[in-house]
């Protein structure tokens, strides 16, 4: 059994944008490890989200590690602005190529954890040229844009390499998974590999989201 920390991971995409204060007190008063902020910019996805000024409003209310997810044709115009609002990580996608190794050198020069991500389409060698200058690598689970759309099993192929490059390699990354994660999948994802689960709508979508987050907890915790 893997004996690395899980970390539970709600995204404030399925939050109540009425009451995104409340909601993500919500969050943190039941267990969350992490709070995963999803930003997205019209362009490198189609659908706009919020930006750096949501991250400095929740800030005061958490000392949570705040995981800022950038789906973004440009995040290297993004990332002062996320790290003065309070971010601890940013995450930018592989397919922006050669130019993301000075966005996380940048990331880093910050001060922050980097992330890189990689959608479905692409193939995971992508992430390759990276892996040296990450502390976190995202698979996206579904294709990024929008919340509440089904989990992509294929993904888990793409968990299993980067784990087994992470031993091989003697690198340390957190592996992370974020879309359409639920009670249905977390253990299998868990069993291929993740250590971190983004998860929107299983968990926000919860009356009772104290409950939800123990029970995907001691499913993660719990795989061979
Ligand atoms: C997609 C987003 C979502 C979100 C999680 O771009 O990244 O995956 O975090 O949303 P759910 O858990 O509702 O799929
Ligand atoms: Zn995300």
């Amino acid at each position: 059994m893997s004996d690395r920390q899980k970390i539970i991971a709600p995204s404030l995409l399925a939050a109540d944008y009425g009451a995104l204060r409340e909601d993500t007190l919500r969050a943190v008063q039941s267990g969350a490890d992490w709070i995963h902020v999803d930003i997205m910019d019209g362009h490198f996805v189609p659908n706009i989200s919020y930006g750096a000024e949501l991250v400095k409003a929740i800030r005061p209310h958490t000392d949570l590690f705040l995981d800022s997810h950038l789906m973004c044709s440009k995040p290297e115009i993004l990332i002062e602005s996320f790290a003065k609002a309070g971010t601890d990580g940013i995450t930018i996608h592989a397919e922006l190529g050669e130019s993301a190794h000075d966005t996380l050198r940048d990331i880093r020069a910050l001060g922050l954890r980097a992330g890189v991500a990689i959608n479905p389409p692409s193939d995971i060698s992508i992430v390759e040229p990276f892996l040296s200058e990450i502390d976190l690598l995202l698979v996206m689970t579904v294709n990024p844009g929008f919340g509440g759309q089904s989990f992509i099993q294929e993904m888990l192929e793409k968990v299993r390499t980067v784990r087994d490059w992470r031993t091989s390699r003697d690198f340390n990354y957190i592996i992370q998974v974020d879309g359409g994660v639920g009670m249905q999948n977390c253990s299998l994802c868990a069993q291929a590999g993740a250590d971190c689960f983004v998860s929107g709508t299983a968990l926000f979508g919860q009356h009772d989201m104290t409950k939800a987050i123990l029970e995907m907890r001691n499913q993660v915790n719990f795989v061979s």
